[in-house]
């Protein structure tokens, strides 16, 4: 798959179409438990939508993914729970880095590494080196991730710098800090979409969702797949995007 090649969504002009898309991958439980199957099959299940999911999205002109995969507060699940969800970055890699690194691929994984195991933390920059010249797509991974320990950590960060003289307080502004974040060099998403029906962002993104369109949509995670996608686009390209301003009908109709 080349860049050149990759056909835009339905047709849709630019604009109406979202170039960085964030899914919180939400309701792997409750997939499980309507089934009768244990959580971890949910889970699972879960990392079979995400391959769908990233298969789909550049055909349909989205260029960066950005999944919630494992938050901060997610370590307060049993710990039996939380072992496969740390099993999972494997599982994902073992069967599917080959191909996202041929078919140029970046990805990255966002989040704290403390308290990742080590086996985990090499799995996880083994994939990034590995397929840090890619640009066709980019797939972010957040994983041990929350929105407000990063910009925690951010804020930190900076004021380290003050202390050490190394940077004035003047020099702070949105872009800067924007860099300081773990989403560093990503544009921010444009669409958020959250499936199994809940309705918040979990500590997903607080800053870089400034001006995202939010979509949620009542299927369970492991269910999702391009037709769902697809539908959350089109929600998307129905919205009317103003980022703060009204638009140009508006504009003379106040003058
Ligand atoms: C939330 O559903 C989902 C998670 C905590 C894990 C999400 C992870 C995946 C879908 C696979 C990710 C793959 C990689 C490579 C990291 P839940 O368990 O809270 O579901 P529930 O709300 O129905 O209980």
């Amino acid at each position: 798959m080349a860049a050149a090649e990759t056909p835009t969504f339905a047709g849709a002009p630019e604009g109406s179409r979202p170039l960085h898309v964030a899914i919180v991958m939400d309701g792997n439980g409750r997939w499980a438990k309507q089934r009768g199957l244990p959580r971890p099959l949910g889970h699972r299940a879960g990392v079979e939508s995400l391959r769908r999911t990233v298969s789909a999205a550049p055909g349909l002109g989205i260029g960066w993914l950005t999944v919630f995969g494992f938050s901060t507060e997610n370590w307060s699940r049993p710990a039996a729970e939380v072992a496969e969800l740390m099993a999972l970055p494997k599982r994902y890699f073992e069967t599917d880095l080959g191909r996202l690194e041929r078919e140029g691929v970046r990805v990255r994984v966002i989040g704290q590494r403390e308290g990742l195991s080590q086996d985990l933390v090499r799995l996880v920059e083994d994939a990034q080196a590995r397929t840090a010249h890619n640009t066709v797509f980019n797939l972010n991974i957040a994983f041990n991730y929350g929105s407000q320990a990063d910009i925690t950590a951010a804020a930190r960060r900076f004021a380290e710098e003050v202390a050490a003289g190394r940077r004035d307080p003047s020099d702070l502004d949105e872009t800067m800090f924007a860099g300081l974040l773990a989403t560093a060099g990503a544009p921010p998403p444009d669409l958020i979409v959250r499936p199994s029906g809940e309705q918040r962002l979990s500590n997903f993104l607080l800053w870089e969702a400034a001006y995202a369109e939010l979509v949620f949509q009542d299927v369970l995670w492991p269910d999702y797949g391009e037709e769902h996608l697809k539908a959350a686009l089109a929600e998307f390209a129905a919205r009317d995007r103003r980022y703060g301003a009204i638009v140009a009908d508006d504009v003379l109709a106040a003058g």
